[in-house]
């Protein structure tokens, strides 16, 4: 169901300082269940049984570690890879950065992320959580540079715009039918929040319900979005990253359809049932990695 180079958002890597901590948290609170460990490198998933879709890598400091994009077959790799070389992005690895892949390269790409592009993502056969998810969705980026992120994407990746946010603010970008895959919202040069999909709204009950039991709470939530339509809660993970449960998400079956243009100041586009301040929300993010640490 791609429409270019890029099939679906695959999977994100963090550094962690407290990787025991870490892995506890996504496994109680977030639901995933470890697939792999190896060396320094603890891999995840969720009810969608892939050999990794949260990897979390022993660290000397929090950051994120790569954003793994999955490619339309080996025609989009290839092609992916060629566009890549030819943009100029610092080259990291010519083979897959973890084990389950089939092939895959890695780059530097805008303000300092990591980006692996890969296929043939090996499937596992774990007993998911009673509260997994459903599967990885998207990741949210505030970088400090939007329109050259948002050309990375949308030039280089293929992406397509569905809405837009704003005077130069924020873009919401699918690889496929999903609304939005990432979004890109102006800001300080970090990963704001990593996404994963639930069946419902009580999931996001359910999970409000595990961060209270567990002596914590959401950090907003749960909200209606109007772009993207997807209803939403969110809650802050040791590493400092935020993390999105989200359910009902609009589908984008016209390839064509236009972006929908949202005034900034119609605060409908983030939550369309009640007023947040968002100064609270948005202070928490996870800045690239300054080094980076390889699985091993
Ligand atoms: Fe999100």
């Amino acid at each position: 169901m791609a429409f270019g180079v890029i099939s679906e958002i695959g999977y994100v890597s963090l550094q962690s300082k407290d990787i025991e901590g870490t892995i506890a948290h996504g496994r109680d609170i977030l639901g995933l269940t470890e697939t792999h460990r190896s060396g320094n490198a603890v891999y995840l998933s969720s009810r969608a049984r892939r050999h990794h879709e949260l990897v979390y890598l022993d660290a000397p400091e929090n950051g994120v570690g790569h954003i793994g994009l999955v490619a339309a077959g080996k025609a989009g790799l290839d092609l992916a890879r060629t566009r890549i070389v030819d943009a100029g992005y610092p080259i990291l690895s010519n083979t897959p950065l973890h084990p389950g892949v089939a092939d895959g390269f890695a780059f530097i790409g805008p303000e300092g992320f990591v980006f692996e592009i890969y296929i043939g993502l090996e499937p596992v056969g774990i007993t998911p959580t009673g509260h997994a998810p459903d599967r990885f969705g998207h990741v949210n980026l505030h970088p400090q540079h939007l329109h050259a992120m948002l050309t990375f994407f949308t030039d280089v990746l293929d992406f397509r715009v569905s809405d837009v946010i704003g005077d130069d603010f924020a873009y919401f970008l699918r690889c496929n039918a999903e609304h939005h895959g990432v979004a890109l919202i102006k800001g300080k040069g970090w990963m704001h929040h990593h996404a994963w999909q639930v069946q419902s709204i009580a999931d996001l009950g359910k999970l409000g319900d595990r961060l209270h039991d567990a002596g914590s709470r959401l950090l907003m939530g749960p909200v209606r979005h109007g772009a993207g339509h997807n209803m939403a809660a969110y809650y802050v993970e040791p590493t400092g990253a935020v993390v999105e449960l989200y359910t009902d998400m609009e589908w984008i079956l016209d390839d064509d359809r236009p972006p929908i243009v949202w005034p900034q100041d119609d605060r409908a586009w983030a939550t369309k049932w009640s007023i947040y301040d968002f100064s609270e929300f948005r202070s928490h993010g996870l800045f690239p990695a300054r080094e980076h640490i390889a699985a091993n």
